[in-house]
């Protein structure tokens, strides 16, 4: 490893600058005090989880219930996935978050808190595209290094009175970070894979102390770029159908040299660590059915599928390990019975899906860009649906009529857009309820008897008139 600490002092001086230069218009009223807050930094994923679990105090003179989050303008637009809680009472929560200005979340408490109240805040999000690789460029058996920039001060728009802040990493070999000098030596601590900065005392609203982390990361840095997931139920065939088409890229370190096949192939001997995408293993539903898996070429066979009553699991190679800077743009897709997943009430029906159903890795898997396409049987009515992802990820959501191949009206299909998410919020319901007639359920059948008849009816004169012709 070549990398010198010297290339950090420019690295923090890059981050302050951007820092000090975003004036933000929207300033947060001086509500609150921070009274005692923890924040702890997760590098362990190839996304970071940020935990903030925060004591706050009402210093205003009257009841008050928007408390604001401060992300930093450089991490905004790569923040998703806040969900907040009262870390004392799990029936309170959750509590609404929504983005407001481009540096700021606006948290809704359930009861206004009282003039001099105190009340116990956690706080998670997410942060993508989050690491830089350095050294830039590295061979191929080489280990891989990311660099994390934060502030070692929570930021905030509040006095915060006492705070530490923890950073983990999924192993100890953090080479390079920031430390701090003469008196204030002993306020960052590393023990293993975390380090921890503070405890730090009375800090004024606003006040950051930009820090850096270098550490090993010998894993893929998956970064999905655009999923689009599409369900399409049919009551007729008693199916809901699964696809997935997946844009994938590694936010990893590029290579330094041309791929070594022959190399790659002996190295595969021994199945040493690799910061190459070499696998993806999708858990699905059990009783998940009919699986296949394309790219780019066509059909991939180098994947397995294994489905029983119990678990469902589908596990596919990209053809080429996916190293730092490539692309793996393929499609999944499988079946299964409409029992699991659809429920009659009455006239009605209610659908309960995943919201995503993507990877299950090690190393997690960081989602740029979600669509979800549910498509309803043709006649599907008073069409409602709810998503429990945190409302503050969905950039849209619209129920609009799709129209295919003998389709008589169309087929109602509700549309989700989510942006910022991460692989820990696989399995989050969908929910979409709808009525459904007899009537409705007939009109496919029908559509497809009548235009088998009429084609009889055309076949027929087509006939006759040959028949005409044949006699001239
Ligand atoms: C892929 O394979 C499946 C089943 O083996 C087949 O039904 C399908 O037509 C193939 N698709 C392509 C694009 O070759
Ligand atoms: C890594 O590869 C990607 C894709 O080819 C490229 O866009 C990027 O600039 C490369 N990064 C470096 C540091 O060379």
């Amino acid at each position: 490893m070549k990398f010198t600490s010297a290339a950090l002092p420019a690295l923090l001086l890059g981050l302050s600058s951007a820092v000090s230069s975003a004036a933000a218009a929207f300033t947060p009223p001086a509500a609150f005090k921070n009274i005692n807050l923890v924040h702890i930094v997760s590098a362990e994923k190839n996304y970071i989880k940020e935990t903030i679990n925060v004591l706050v105090e009402n210093i205003a003179g009257t009841p008050q219930d928007e408390y604001y989050l401060t992300i930093p303008a450089d991490k905004f637009a790569h923040v998703g996935g806040v969900e907040v809680k009262d870390r004392k009472d799990a029936k309170a929560g959750p509590f609404s978050a929504e983005a407001v200005e481009d540096e700021y979340i606006r948290i809704t408490l359930p009861t206004p808190l009282a003039a001099g109240a105190q009340q116990t805040l956690g706080i998670t999000y997410y942060v993508l595209s989050a690491y830089r690789p350095l050294p830039a460029l590295i061979a191929q058996d080489d280990k891989q290094y990311l660099v994390y920039d934060f502030s070692a001060y929570v930021p905030s728009a509040y006095e915060t009175v006492k705070q530490k802040t923890e950073v983990k990493f999924s192993n100890s070999d953090v080479p390079d970070y920031t430390k701090f000098e003469g008196k204030e030596k002993d306020l960052v601590q590393k023990q293993g894979a975390k380090i921890t900065y503070g405890p730090f005392e009375n800090q004024p609203a606003g006040a950051l102390r930009p820090v850096s982390v270098r550490f090993e990361f010998t894993k893929p840095v998956s970064h999905v770029t655009r999923l689009e997931r599409d369900v399409e139920v049919s009551h007729w065939g008693g199916n809901v159908a699964f696809e997935e088409r997946y844009h994938l890229v590694n936010h990893g370190a590029n290579l330094s040299t041309l791929f070594n096949r022959v190399k790659w192939a002996q190295s595969a001997y021994y199945n040493p660590q690799t910061p190459a995408l070499k696998e993806l293993r999708f858990p699905l539903r059990p009783g998940s059915a009919d699986a296949y898996y394309t790219d780019v070429i066509g059909n991939v066979s180098t994947s397995r599928f294994r489905s029983n009553k119990r678990e469902a699991l589908l596990e596919i190679k990209p053809r080429y390990p996916v190293f730092g800077g490539w692309t793996f743009p393929f499609t999944i897709g499988w079946n299964a019975d409409a029992g699991t997943f659809l429920r009659r009430l009455g006239g009605s029906y209610v659908l309960n899906i995943p919201f995503l159903e993507g990877p299950k890795q090690q190393e997690g898997v960081e989602y740029q860009s979600v669509r979800l396409q549910i498509l309803l049987p043709e006649g599907a009515e008073n069409v409602k649906y709810s998503a429990s992802i945190p409302s503050s990820s969905i950039a849209d959501s619209t129920v609009t009529v799709h129209k295919t191949f003998l389709d008589t009206k169309g087929r109602t299909a509700v549309v989700i857009e989510a942006r910022n998410l991460v692989d820990e919020f696989r399995d989050r319901e969908v929910v979409v309820t709808y009525d459904y007639s007899l009537l409705a359920s007939l009109r496919k059948p029908i559509v497809v008897f009548g235009s088998v008849l009429s084609l009889f009816v055309a076949a027929y004169v087509i006939g006759s008139v040959e028949l005409k012709f044949s006699k001239k």
